[in-house]
């Protein structure tokens, strides 16, 4: 079956992830980020958030993905009120791979995804000292809103990054 293609980043092909990626998506992600998630977890966001779980892949194999989930809450752009909001729960590119626009594409496809999906806003957490990832945060316009003081397992800090859609 052809899998639904979203575009190109480059070389790379974009295109929405299917359950027979997970496995490949947890290697990326366990080769690059310190934070794991259950198997079950990938699947559970797959089912329930599909448009915005995308990959992009070489030569049929898997180097990038971004995984996200639509909550409804406080709004984390504004100071009063509530919000569909898009969270980008995790993104990765497999070193070698970097710098080669895939992540920009990913945010931005999902993004779009987001919008589409009524979504008002969007926000992530990133490690305060990954300056990679902040700068290009900072470059697809996500301002950091505040600062989780020892937000991960290991005790350093994350910045909450958002932005309205
Ligand atoms: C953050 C990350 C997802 C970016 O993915 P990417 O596919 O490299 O993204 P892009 O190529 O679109 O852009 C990344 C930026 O990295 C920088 N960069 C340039 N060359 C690079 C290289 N050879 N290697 C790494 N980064 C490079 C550039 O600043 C580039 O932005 P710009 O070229 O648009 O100015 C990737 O670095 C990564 O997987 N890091 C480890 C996991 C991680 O920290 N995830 C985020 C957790 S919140």
């Amino acid at each position: 079956m052809q899998k639904s293609i979203l575009g190109k980043a480059g070389d790379y092909t974009v295109r929405y992830a299917e359950a027979s990626d997970v496995p490949s998506v947890i290697g990326v992600n366990a080769a690059t980020l310190p934070e794991h998630y259950s198997d079950y977890f990938y699947y559970e966001i797959l089912n329930e958030f599909p448009d915005t779980f995308i990959v992009a892949e070489l030569g049929g194999q898997v180097v990038s993905y971004i995984m996200c989930r639509i909550e409804y809450g406080l709004s984390v752009t504004k100071r009063f009120g509530l919000a569909r909001k898009g969270h980008i729960i995790s993104i990765a590119t497999m070193d070698g791979h970097r710098g080669k626009g895939v992540g920009t594409t990913l945010i931005q496809r999902a993004m779009e995804e987001m919008r589409k999906g009524g979504s008002k806003e969007v926000f992530l957490e990133v490690r305060i000292t990954n300056d990679e990832a902040v700068r290009l945060y900072r470059k697809l316009n996500f301002q950091v809103t505040s600062t989780m003081q020892g937000y991960y397992k290991d005790g350093e800090s994350a910045y909450l990054m958002a932005q309205q859609l």
